[in-house]
C-alpha cells in the first residue's frame, strides 16, 4: 500500500506558477515509481489571490494549509501590486503563513555543485568548497515587532527578541550542526543593538548543553564580508529574521544562481517548502525559469517533513547528474552555451531520477540474489 501524503500547492505569482508545475510533475513521477502517493490541493496565494479574491491569502487556505502534511509555494509578488499598503501586498501572505503556522525556523541550505563552479561571480577556488546552512530566525525580530507604523514625519519598528525564540532557534542550530560539521556561527550586531547582546548571551547559554558544538560569534557586517571572502570557513550560520533575509541573498549567489536554491520553513507542528529565489517578474511566462530550487525544495520535503530520505536523496542525486551532464537554463548557463527551458530541464531531471532508481533497484535484486 502506497503511504499517502497531502500536499498543499501555493503556486504564487510569476515563474511561481511554473517552477510550480514542475514540482507537481516531479510529485507525479515520484508517487508513480515508489510507494507514495499525493493528494494535491492547490490554492492561489499572493498577487494571484488578490485578483482572485481582493486578499494576499484567505483564512481557507491557511486552513487547507493547516491540514496538509506538507506545503511548497513557488513565489509572490510584481510590479502591478508594487504600490499597495504593506498590509495588502502579496509578501504579506508569505508573513502570514508563518506566523499563523507557527514556521520559526528557516533553513537555507547553499551547496557549489561541482558542474557549476564556474556559473558563480566569485573565483573559483574562492566558491569550490561551500557547503553551508544558513538558519534563520523567521517569525519574530523586527519583522513582526510592535509598534510599528509611518507617518509623513516618522517611520518605525521595533526589534525584540524573547529567551523563548531565541532558544528554539539556536537549539535547532545546534542540532543540524552535530549531523554536519560541528560549527554554529552565531550572527548578530552586539556592538551596536542590546537586542543583540541578548541573542548573543542566550545562544551562548544553549551551546553550554552541546559539547560537541563550536560556536563562534561574529557582528554580521563582518559576516557579509566573510561570506563572499570564503564562504568555506561557514557550517551553519544562526541568525536573526533580518540579518537571515540579507545573508542568505549573499549566500546563495556564491553558488552561481538564486535559482538553484531550496528552503524549509518549520514549525512543530508545519512545514513548508519554497525556492529562495522570488516571482521574476522580467522573465515571468516565458518559460525559461529554472526549476531546480524548487525541485530541490520537494527533495527537503520528501527527506524532513515526508520522512522518506531515500527518495528526496536520489532527486538531488538526480538534479546534480543532469547538471554534470551538461544541462543548463538561462541563469546558470555560460555564455555561449546551448541553453534549455523549465520543461525540458525538469523532463531531464527525471530521466535522470529514473536511470537512478533502476540502478538502485538492479542492484537490491543483486543482493538479494546472492
Ligand atoms: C524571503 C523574502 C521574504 C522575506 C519577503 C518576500 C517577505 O525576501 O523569503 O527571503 O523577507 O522574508
Ligand atoms: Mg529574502
Amino acid at each position: 500500500m502506497a503511504q499517502a501524503f497531502r500536499i498543499t500547492a501555493l503556486p504564487g505569482d510569476g515563474i511561481g506558477a511554473e517552477v510550480m508545475e514542475a514540482a507537481l510533475a516531479v510529485l507525479e513521477h515520484v508517487g508513480a515509481s515508489a510507494t507514495v502517493a499525493f493528494e494535491v490541493t492547490t490554492r492561489p496565494i499572493g498577487g494571484a489571490a488578490i485578483e482572485a479574491h481582493g486578499r494576499p491569502i484567505d483564512e481557507a487556505t491557511l486552513e487547507v494549509c493547516r491540514a496538509a502534511d506538507a506545503i511548497l509555494l513557488g513565489a509572490v509578488g510584481g510590479p502591478q501590486w508594487d504600490r499597495l499598503p504593506t498590509e495588502s501586498r502579496p509578501e504579506r501572505a508569505l508573513l502570514r503563513l508563518r506566523e499563523a503556522l507557527g514556521l520559526f525556523t528557516n533553513l537555507r541550505p547553499a551547496k557549489v555543485y561541482a558542474a557549476l563552479v564556474q556559473a558563480s561571480s566569485l573565483k573559483e577556488e574562492v566558491v569550490a568548497d561551500t557547503d553551508l546552512v544558513v538558519v534563520r530566525e523567521l517569525t519574530g525580530g523586527i519583522y513582526f515587532g510592535q509598534p510599528r507604523g509611518y507617518d509623513d514625519q516618522r517611520g518605525w519598528n521595533t526589534l525584540v527578541y524573547t529567551r523563548n525564540e531565541v532558544e528554539r532557534i539556536a537549539r535547532v542550530a545546534m542540532e543540524l550542526a552535530l549531523k554536519r560539521r560541528g560549527k554554529v556561527t552565531s550572527v548578530h550586531k552586539a556592538n551596536v543593538l542590546e537586542s543583540s547582546q541578548f541573542w548573543r548571551d542566550v545562544v551562548h547559554q544553549v551551546a553550554e548543553e552541546y559539547p560537541g558544538v563550536t560556536l563562534d560569534d561574529m557582528y554580521v557586517d563582518n559576516a557579509a564580508m566573510q561570506l563572499v571572502r570564503q564562504p568555506g570557513q561557514f557550517d551553519v550560520i544562526l541568525t536573526q529574521n533580518m540579518f537571515g533575509d540579507i545573508l542568505s541573498d549573499v549566500a546563495a549567489m556564491i553558488t552561481g544562481s538564486l535559482g538553484m536554491l531550496p528552503s524549509a520553513s518549520l514549525g512543530d507542528k508545519h512545514a513548508l517548502y519554497e525556492p529562495v529565489h522570488g516571482s521574476a517578474p522580467d522573465i515571468a511566462g516565458q518559460g525559461q525559469a529554472n526549476p531546480l530550487a524548487m525541485i530541490a525544495s520537494v527533495a527537503m520535503m520528501l527527506t524532513i517533513s515526508l520522512e522518506r530520505p531515500e527518495l528526496g536523496a536520489r532527486l538531488e542525486q538526480a538534479i546534480e547528474q543532469t547538471l554534470a551532464a551538461g544541462y543548463r537554463t538561462a541563469d546558470i548557463a555560460a555564455s555561449g552555451a546551448q541553453v534549455i527551458g523549465t520543461d525540458e530541464m525538469t523532463r531531464q531531471v527525471l530521466e535522470s531520477y529514473d536511470r537512478i532508481n533502476a540502478a538502485t533497484e538492479s542492484h537490491q535484486e543483486a543482493i538479494k540474489e546472492d
